[in-house]
């Protein structure tokens, strides 16, 4: 057996609580695991006055894989940093991937099986801001690069073909944005030679957007740039059971770290409320990644049986608590 060392990275509001749940349900399921926890967070910066201090950084650098609950993002605080976009880039995460799956629950549409897959580390993402004319004008550069644009459309493909599927639709804005979009839609369709197998759509953002409401079953892999693909995601997820239980992995050359997609909910915080669904499914793509596939598929499995008899938070129409939920899974697997 394998011995994988797991970072936790619980943060603000329910993270903490979610992390816990997913600390038990790996504890429950026949792996070699050693758990570190580090601090990140609006918690961290009132404790330590960072967010993000280098030694969690360094846990993560340490471990197999790290499990990310959520943060809070204080409203204006002068010197307040985001703590996850900054990981992201210390860590050279540049890989998002956001899988959208069909749930047996009402709120979902039916035969949903695809992955968005974003660039994580560039783009409108980069950082590069800046106030002109007295604060009247303001400027965001967007970069693309060639390095970039080419490991994230060359993941996308290799997810394909990994997943069998059979298709990758190219998400740009190339009509308008010439150079920076231009430059990404010129290196998919050269990646895309390395791949006979798979078939290679364009589609406009805009039009993407549209489809994925009109009819989400006709993707399989999107891959496109960090700010497109934030937003198609948080769209996408809305089909296929929403917040409670979307999941996401970050994975660079050095790292990897794995997350539910909602933020730490103030409100629902100590409430029992959380849906903890999220967060056993980023442990289940976080499995995959450690290539233990067996335990992946049976904690996916106990998860939609949850689902399908209604053991759940109230936002997928239980009655259930956070904990409750966590007993029924671990009991299934
Ligand atoms: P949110 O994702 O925390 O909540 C949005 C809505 O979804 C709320 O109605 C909430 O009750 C519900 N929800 C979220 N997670 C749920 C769960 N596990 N089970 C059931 N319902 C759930 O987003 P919001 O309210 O915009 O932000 C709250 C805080 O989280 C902010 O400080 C924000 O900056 C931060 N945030 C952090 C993220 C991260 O750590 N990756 C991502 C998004 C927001
Ligand atoms: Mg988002």
């Amino acid at each position: 057996m394998t011995k994988h060392r797991i970072c936790l990275l619980p943060g603000d509001g329910i993270g903490p609580e979610v992390i816990e749940c997913a600390e038990q349900v790996l504890s429950a399921l026949p792996l070699d695991l050693e758990f570190t926890r580090a601090e990140i967070g609006f918690g961290a910066y009132e404790r330590l006055g960072t967010p993000l201090p280098d030694s969690t950084l360094e846990q993560i650098r340490l471990s197999s894989a790290a499990l990310f609950g959520a943060v809070t993002t204080p409203p204006n605080l002068p010197g307040y940093f985001s703590p996850v976009v900054r990981m992201r880039q210390s860590l050279d995460l540049y890989a998002n991937f956001r899988p959208c799956q069909s749930i047996p629950h009402s709120t979902s549409r039916p035969n949903i099986d695809m992955v968005i897959v974003r660039e994580n580390t560039e783009g409108l993402y980069s950082g590069i801001e800046r106030m002109e004319d007295d604060g009247n004008r303001a400027i965001t550069e967007r970069v693309i690069t060639r390095k970039g644009s080419e490991r994230i459309i060359r993941k996308a493909f290799d997810l394909a073909r990994q997943t069998n599927r059979k298709s990758v639709h190219v998400v740009h804005k190339a009509n308008v944005l010439r150079q920076t979009c231009g430059l990404f839609r010129s290196v998919a369709f050269e990646v895309a030679k390395e791949y006979p197998d798979i078939t290679m759509n364009e589609m406009l953002v805009d039009t993407c957007a549209m489809e994925l409401v009109r009819a989400p079953e006709q993707f399989e892999v999107i891959v496109t740039t960090n700010l497109f693909g934030d937003i198609l995601s948080d769209e996408a997820c809305m089909f296929v059971g929403g917040l409670g239980v979307a999941s996401s992995g970050n994975i660079g050359t050095e790292a990897a770290v794995f997350e539910p997609v909602h933020g730490s909910a103030p409100p629902l915080a100590g409430t029992g409320k959380a849906n903890p669904i999220a967060t056993f499914l980023a442990t289940a793509m976080m499995l995959d990644y450690l290539n233990e596939k067996e335990s992946a598929e049976r904690l996916r499995k106990a998860v939609r049986e949850c689902i399908a008899n209604k053991e759940s938070t109230p936002d997928l129409d239980g009655a259930l608590t956070t904990n409750q939920v966590t007993e029924k899974v671990i009991r299934k697997l």
